[in-house]
């Protein structure tokens, strides 16, 4: 395609989900934890304004990173969490200049595990594990089998309050990705072993989600297409997971890739110049219907810069 070919593409056409809900265009600007809410998981003016800011902008997806559906495991303390205890109003205004323009606001619904932020947590994995400085706790079967209600109450919670789809955060090493990966989860009974049974509590937590949510909202997740950690997930199983996952009520798969393991390649901790995933997301793509979103190194000439000045890339 040519440049203008491609940008006609992806400024012009809408895209219809699964569940019958459209995107008006193809710019989705990927999770980024942006360490914004208020230390007590409630969202902050500071951070409507910044979601409000892109909206205008005219993007389709915007997707507000980390978004914790446990407040005893997040990523980082600034994280959103959603919980019983939330500050609905202030969610309310969040999603309500978010969606100016017509632009989608998702929460990615996650769960740190393993690697839960340690000054105010206790980091809690698939399976109990010390390697080098990464050192977790495991989660018991009961504890596991509860992770689906988790999800299910703050995607519902997201809906009340005006979100217009969620995305389950199942990539970059943290919780979904642990149970994933063959690193991280040494399970014994149904939720290790096979890279079936590593799926088993992502399909679980995506029929709960569907059930509490109903037909027509949009359920996207994030998935690692490897993790660059010797032992890790592979591109083989990766794609397992998303023949998996086509047969679930997901509308949206989000491909990338690496992980936040101390000392791990993260998503965009790459030496070729990018963009990283797109060979994956081919293959992908000949295994499953459910549209693709491809993340990791793309960068875009701006065609607006002045004269004169260097033009800067910059990053859907
Ligand atoms: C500051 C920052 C924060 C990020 N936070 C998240 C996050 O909360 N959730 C997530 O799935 N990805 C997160 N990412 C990864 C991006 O969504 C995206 O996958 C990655 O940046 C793509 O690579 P690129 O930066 O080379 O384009 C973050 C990236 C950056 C730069």
């Amino acid at each position: 395609m040519t440049n203008s070919a491609n940008s006609d593409h992806f400024f012009n056409h809408p895209l219809e989900l699964p569940c019958g809900a459209v995107i008006k265009n193809r710019i989705v600007k990927s999770a980024m934890s942006d360490s914004l809410a208020d230390g007590q998981g409630n969202s902050t003016d500071t951070q409507a304004r910044l979601y409000e800011r892109w909206a205008e902008d005219g993007l389709g997806l915007s997707i507000i990173g980390e978004v914790q559906v446990d407040p005893r495991f997040p990523e980082k303390p600034g994280n959103l969490v959603l919980s019983p205890d939330s500050d609905q109003k202030a969610l309310r205004a969040l999603t309500s200049r978010a969606s100016i323009n017509g632009a989608h606001i998702w929460p990615q619904l996650s769960h740190a595990g393993g690697l839960s932020y340690l000054p105010i947590s206790e980091p809690k994995g698939p399976s109990a594990l010390n390697i080098g400085s990464f050192e977790c706790a495991g989660m018991s079967e009961i504890e596991v089998s509860q992770l689906p209600e988790k999800y299910a109450r703050a995607a519902l919670l997201a809906q009340n309050v005006g979100f217009t789809g969620v995305q389950i955060h199942a990539g970059h090493g943290f919780l979904l990705s642990q149970f994933l990966s063959p690193l991280f989860n040494r399970r014994q009974d149904q939720y290790g072993g096979s890279i079936q049974a590593r799926s088993r509590i992502i399909v679980e937590i995506i029929a709960k989600v569907r059930a509490a949510v109903g037909a027509s909202f949009p359920i996207g997740i994030k998935i690692n297409s490897t993790d660059q950690l010797q032992g890790g997930l592979t591109q083989e199983d990766a794609l397992e997971a998303i023949r998996i996952i086509d047969s679930t009520s997901v509308d949206l798969i989000e491909i990338s890739g690496g992980s936040y393991f101390p000392g791990a390649k993260s998503s965009s901790d790459r030496a070729s110049s990018g963009p990283y995933f797109v060979e994956f997301a081919k293959k992908a793509m000949s295994l499953t219907g459910i549209p693709l979103v491809v993340t990791g190194g793309f960068k875009f000439e701006r065609s607006d810069a002045a004269e004169g000045t260097k033009q800067k890339p910059f990053i859907l």
